[in-house]
């Protein structure tokens, strides 16, 4: 019984020094800078499921069962003790909180403002975005393809399967890893077989995976994208970026397509921009062209950017190749329809008379500040 009894008393013991201690603790956490989370960590501590009250707790097991309510009743009041201490010393946390904010310095008003950075587009983005937006008013819908392309799209459904020497002007990253995913196609219909896997050296896969997702004309895209070679120097660099353009419909001619590239050249270069089909070839467009656009620089008089000519070659077009439309599914006895691709950063480089192609891959801030 004598030992019943003394542990009655120590833990009541243990309970009032628990509250003791909790009590200055709170008061001097009151006073600290960060004592909302001083007075939380106390809270822990002493109220807490592992906390100090709860370790006496577990030991009134041990009482005979008479004592238990003395040492419970005891146990309620510390802690109630302690939880209103506890809001007390947050209010008065609060409190000593305002008064210090109150009796800081006032804020200079007269102070110089200090000065901001402010992020800026990249050419190359804004330029991209100034494209889409020309065609889209013209009624392109923007598309996309993988950039870890195979050779089925990139190349053959382009009429340039393996052994075709333009194969060779489009130096190519063949790559290990990376599955190309294959084209998208309405239900019932078969998509090609993506082939070997490779960084897409050129926009106009996304011509074919156009088509096949469309099932059937009219298809009206234009594709922006990153594109990938093996070249480097002042003019290459490995990624690059492109635009394709594709309207495949019934009665598309040679006419939509200058005349589409004509309201291109004056929305992007001005209005006095001239417009220049030069025959030329590409597997995949028959008949092709070479387009010029009028030097913007020197308006057409010649200067060093236009060697002296007045037009500078801006992009590839051409009327889309039958082969190429019967390998994307499309009947090319009754529909017809017109190409063109351009390089992005080209025209960032006409449009800001940048010279060197690389800086703009270099992200030296003091290049980018200038756009
Ligand atoms: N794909 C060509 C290249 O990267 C550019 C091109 C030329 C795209 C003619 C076309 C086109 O759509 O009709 O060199």
């Amino acid at each position: 019984m004598a030992e019943t009894t003394l542990s009655v008393d120590s833990m009541i013991e243990a309970l009032r020094a628990a509250e003791q201690a909790a009590r200055s603790a709170l008061s001097e956490a009151t006073q600290s800078p960060d004592a909302a989370a001083e007075i939380e960590a106390l809270r822990v501590r002493f109220l807490g499921k592992k906390g100090e009250v709860s370790a006496v707790l577990r030991e009134m097991g041990r009482l005979a069962g008479d004592e238990r309510p003395k040492v419970g009743q005891v146990a309620n009041q510390v802690r109630d003790g302690i939880a209103e201490a506890i809001v007390a010393a947050q209010t008065a946390a609060e409190e000593a909180a305002e008064r210090r904010e109150l009796s800081a310095p006032p804020l200079d008003v007269t102070l110089p403002a200090r000065g901001q950075w402010l992020g800026r587009r990249h050419p190359v983005s804004s330029v991209w975005e100034e494209l889409v937006g020309i065609f889209s008013r013209l009624g392109f819908e923007v598309a996309s393809g993988p950039e870890v392309e195979g050779d089925t799209y990139n190349f053959e459904a382009l009429c340039m399967p393996a052994d075709h020497p333009a194969r060779d002007m489009q130096d190519t990253f063949y790559i290990e890893a990376g599955v190309p995913p294959e084209a998208v196609v309405p239900q019932g219909r078969e998509a090609p077989k993506a082939g070997r896997p490779l960084l897409r050296t050129h926009t106009s896969p996304v011509q074919i995976r156009s088509m096949l997702a469309a099932g059937q004309p009219p298809v009206r895209v234009i594709c922006p994208g990153k594109v990938y070679r093996r070249d480097s120097d002042l003019t290459h660099t490995p990624m690059f970026h492109q635009i394709e353009g594709l309207w495949v419909d019934e009665g598309v001619t040679m006419a939509h397509l200058k005349g589409t590239l004509e309201r291109f050249a004056v929305e992007f270069f001005g209005e006095d921009a001239k417009v220049r089909l030069r025959p030329s070839y590409f597997p995949f467009t028959e008949p092709s062209a070479e387009v010029d656009i009028s030097c913007s620089l020197c308006g057409g008089g010649g200067c060093r950017t236009c060697s002296g000519t007045g037009w500078i070659e801006v992009l590839g077009a051409g009327m889309v190749d039958p082969g190429v439309l019967e390998q994307a599914g499309i009947d090319p006895e009754r529909f017809t329809g017109f190409a063109f691709g351009m390089g992005i950063d080209r025209l960032a480089m006409l449009k800001h008379r940048i010279t060197d192609l690389r800086t703009l891959f270099e992200n030296d801030q003091r290049f980018l500040r200038q756009f």
